[in-house]
C-alpha cells in the first residue's frame, strides 16, 4: 500500500479510509496534502473492491482551511497565472460516494472539502465556518457556492461575511450535515454509514449520487429528466435483478456491481 506524507490510508472491507494528517497545522490544506488526497481518491476510484470512500481528520480538526502560511507571500500574479486551488476539487469529482467524518474545526477550505463529500457526519465537537473574510479574501473552493446551496443565502451570508463559526447542532439544523453524533462515536457511525453504502450495488450508488447532484445544479424539470435518464438504465443491470429477486425471496441481496 502507498504511504503518504500528509494522509494515512487504510482499507476496511469495501471502505477506503483517508485520514488527513498534518497535525502541526490542524490539517491545513497545502499542495502536498491535496496531491496526496487526489492520489488516494483516484486509487480508491480505480479499485473495484472499494464501494465507498471515507475522509476524516483528527479529533481537533477535520481541516482548518487552506494553509495561510503558504498563502501569506502569494500575490495576484502567482495565484492567477498559477491557477491556485483551481484543481483542488478532486474529491468533488469522485464518482464513488464519499463520506466525511468531521470532528473539531472544519474551516475555510476544510469546510469546503467537507461540502465536496456526499454524506457529512459530524461529531458534536465539530465547528464549521468560512473565516476567509478575516484574512481579507473570500472562500475560493466553493464556500460561497456550495454553502449557499446547502444552507441558503441568509446563513451563508452570515457565515461568509462575519467569519463566525457554527457548531454541529446549528450545522445540522441548517442542513449542512446529515447527522451529529457524540465525538467518541464518530468513527463507528461514519464507518457503519460507509459500509452500508459500500454494500449496495456500485452501479446504483454512483447513479444515485449523480442524480442527487443534478438537483444541486439544475432546474427541477431538468433534474427530473436527468433522474429518469439515470433510473431507466439501472433496469439493465444484473444487480437490479438480484436486488428485486432477493426482496421477493426474502433474503439479503448479493450485488456483483454488474
Ligand atoms: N494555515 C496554516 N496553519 C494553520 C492554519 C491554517 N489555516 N490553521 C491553524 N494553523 C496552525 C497554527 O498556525 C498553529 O501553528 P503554530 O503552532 O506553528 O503557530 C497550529 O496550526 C495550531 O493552531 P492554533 O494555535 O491557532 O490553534 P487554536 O486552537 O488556538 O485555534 C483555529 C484554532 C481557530 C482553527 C485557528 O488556528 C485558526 O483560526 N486557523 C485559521 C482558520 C482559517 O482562517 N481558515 C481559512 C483559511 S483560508 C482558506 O481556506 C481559503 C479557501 O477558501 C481555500
Amino acid at each position: 500500500m502507498t504511504t503518504y506524507e500528509n494522509i494515512i490510508v487504510e482499507t476496511k472491507g469495501k471502505v477506503g479510509i483517508i485520514r488527513l494528517n498534518r497535525p502541526q497545522a490542524l490539517n491545513a490544506l497545502n499542495a502536498g496534502l491535496i496531491a496526496d488526497l487526489d492520489k488516494a481518491v483516484k486509487g480508491y476510484e480505480a479499485d473495484q473492491n472499494i464501494g465507498c470512500i471515507l475522509i476524516t481528520g483528527s479529533e481537533k480538526a477535520f481541516a482548518a482551511g487552506a494553509d495561510i502560511k503558504m498563502m501569506q507571500s502569494m500575490g495576484f500574479t502567482d495565484v492567477f497565472l498559477g491557477n491556485f486551488i483551481g484543481d483542488w476539487d478532486g474529491v468533488a469529482r469522485a464518482r464513488k460516494p464519499v463520506v466525511a467524518a468531521v470532528a473539531g474545526f472544519a474551516l475555510g477550505g476544510g469546510c469546503e472539502l467537507a461540502m465536496m463529500c456526499d454524506i457529512v457526519i459530524a461529531a458534536d465537537s465539530a465547528k464549521f465556518g468560512q473565516p476567509e473574510i478575516k484574512l481579507g479574501v473570500i472562500p475560493g473552493l466553493g464556500g460561497t457556492q456550495r454553502l449557499t446551496r446547502a444552507i441558503g443565502k441568509a446563513k451563508a451570508m452570515d457565515l461568509c461575511l462575519t467569519g463566525r463559526m457554527m457548531d454541529a447542532k446549528e450545522a445540522e439544523a441548517s442542513g449542512l450535515v446529515a447527522r451529529v453524533v457524540p465525538a467518541a462515536e464518530l468513527m463507528d457511525v461514519a464507518m457503519k454509514a460507509a459500509e452500508t453504502v459500500a454494500s449496495m450495488s456500485l452501479m446504483a450508488t454512483i447513479a444515485c449520487k449523480d442524480s442527487v447532484n443534478a438537483a444541486f445544479e439544475t432546474t427541477l424539470s431538468e433534474g427530473m429528466r436527468a433522474e429518469r435518464r439515470i433510473f431507466h438504465p439501472l433496469f439493465g443491470t444484473e444487480d437490479k435483478m438480484e436486488g428485486m429477486t432477493a426482496f421477493v425471496e426474502k433474503r439479503p441481496a448479493k450485488f456483483k456491481n454488474k
